[in-house]
């Protein structure tokens, strides 16, 4: 059993301590947005943020994320608008299949809050989620687009 904090709300899970987050996020609470890729923390699609922070919800026991809040793509709209790296996704066109691009955008927003203008190399450091599709040059532009409306 584990009680955290889900998109500002307190949720108890009723399962072992060892559930993956990912599985009580998308099975127990209904939420989505999240994906399932590859289970072992390597293609980041399942990227939530736990107390700011990207993080791999395939690979994090729910008895370790006790008290922690966690953010995942639902959170990010606000009133019915798009948050500014959606609205950059948007912009730029960036999903194909759209498969990782929840992971994509919750790694972006997780970057740039930590670091409101980054270069192309801070980009290449932080963004190390994979996407089939290569659509790695538009999140690149779409990463800089976001920042760009936040600064200005
Ligand atoms: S599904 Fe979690 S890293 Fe791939
Ligand atoms: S858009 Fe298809 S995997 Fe990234």
């Amino acid at each position: 059993m584990a009680t955290f904090n889900l998109n500002g709300k307190a949720v108890t899970v009723n399962e072992e301590g060892e559930m993956p987050l990912l599985w009580a996020i998308r099975d127990h609470l209904k939420l989505t947005g999240t994906k399932f890729g590859c289970g072992v923390g390597a293609c980041g699609a399942c990227t939530v943020h736990i107390d700011g922070v990207a993080t791999r919800s395939c690979v994090t026991a729910i008895e370790d994320i006790e008290g922690a809040d966690i953010q995942t793509i639902e959170s990010l709209e606000k009133d019915g608008a798009p948050s500014s790296v959606q609205a950059a996704w948007i912009a730029e066109q960036v999903p194909q299949c759209g498969y990782c691009q929840s992971g994509m955008i919750m790694a972006a927003t997780a970057l740039l809050s930590e670091n409101p203008n980054p270069s192309d190399e801070d980009i290449d450091e932080a963004m190390t989620n994979i996407c089939r599709c290569g659509t790695y040059p538009r999140i690149k532009k779409a990463i800089k687009r976001a920042a760009e409306m936040s600064n200005g």
